[in-house]
């Protein structure tokens, strides 16, 4: 990595950054340079992602944070406004899935965990991190939703709601802060090969299914483009229909 890293100066925030596509995230904004913040409740799991950026040569760090609770999301963005004094890039990536049944029998409490981690979390990250962008007159904030926020998904209509409201919030957003100078976009994969949903994603065949690496190309394709381009979605299937 060289001083001319595009992304060299520059604070990323990933959340979700303890495995899967988070983690390839985390590594990629690192490996451009990026002082690369990386968040999830597993602090075990954090540091393995954080030492497998240093000894790359890229520079990280990781805070626990439970984004079920918004006062550890308060705690977590106000430490880092604190030491950084920035956020240039935001990256709402944790989720969780339901895939168990219909939703007439879907259990309120994993409605409410579901959507407070893929729905009210991303809004209170935004909330939390927009004015000093706005501040900046620059920022990313790429959200990762899903095919599924674009289509019926039976057996997992919480999931799907919590991606159609992601896609949403943000176009929303994206309107509020583009004059601002600051870009909001959604990332939306199909199937990734991850542990994603109890490892059904990880049981799907390996030949040809998109990879957490994938989805880490595209974000760096969205926040290294140029100034005045503005990518504000991205749909992502595997090349070859199964
Ligand atoms: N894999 C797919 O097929 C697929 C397809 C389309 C979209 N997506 C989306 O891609 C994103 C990442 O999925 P993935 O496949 O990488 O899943 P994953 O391997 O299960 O990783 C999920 C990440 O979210 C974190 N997380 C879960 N609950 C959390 C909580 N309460 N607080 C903080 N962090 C929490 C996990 O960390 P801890 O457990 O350490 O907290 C983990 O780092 C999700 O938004 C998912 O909806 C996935």
């Amino acid at each position: 990595m060289t001083q001319t890293s595009p992304l060299t100066g520059q604070i990323a925030v990933v959340t979700g950054a303890s495995r899967g596509i988070g983690a390839a995230i985390a590594r990629k904004l690192a490996s451009l340079g990026a002082h690369t913040v990386l968040t999830a409740r597993n602090q075990d799991q954090l540091d393995k992602i954080v030492a497998q950026i240093t000894a790359a040569g890229g520079h990280a760090e990781s805070h626990p944070c439970d984004l079920a609770e918004p006062t550890q999301i308060d705690t977590l963005a106000r430490l880092i406004l604190e030491t950084h004094g920035r956020c240039d890039i935001l990256v709402n990536n944790a989720g969780v899935g339901w895939f168990e049944g219909p939703l007439h029998t879907t259990p309120l409490e994993d409605w409410d965990q579901l959507l407070a981690i893929n729905l009210r979390a991303p809004y209170l990250l935004l909330r939390a991190f927009a004015p000093a962008m706005i501040a900046a007159q620059r920022g990313h904030i790429i959200n990762i939703s899903s095919l599924a926020g674009k289509n019926p998904v039976p057996n997992a209509a919480a999931y799907a709601a919590s991606k159609w409201g992601l896609n949403g919030l943000m176009i929303s957003a994206a309107e509020e802060l583009r004059q601002h100078r600051v870009r909001v976009s959604l990332v939306a994969p199909g199937t990734v090969r991850t542990e994603f949903g109890s490892g059904q994603s990880s049981q799907k065949s390996a030949l040809g299914a998109i990879q957490p690496n994938d989805i880490a190309a595209i974000v760096a394709l969205l926040v290294t483009q140029a100034d005045e381009s503005f990518i504000s979605e991205v749909l992502i299937r595997p090349t070859l229909k199964k």
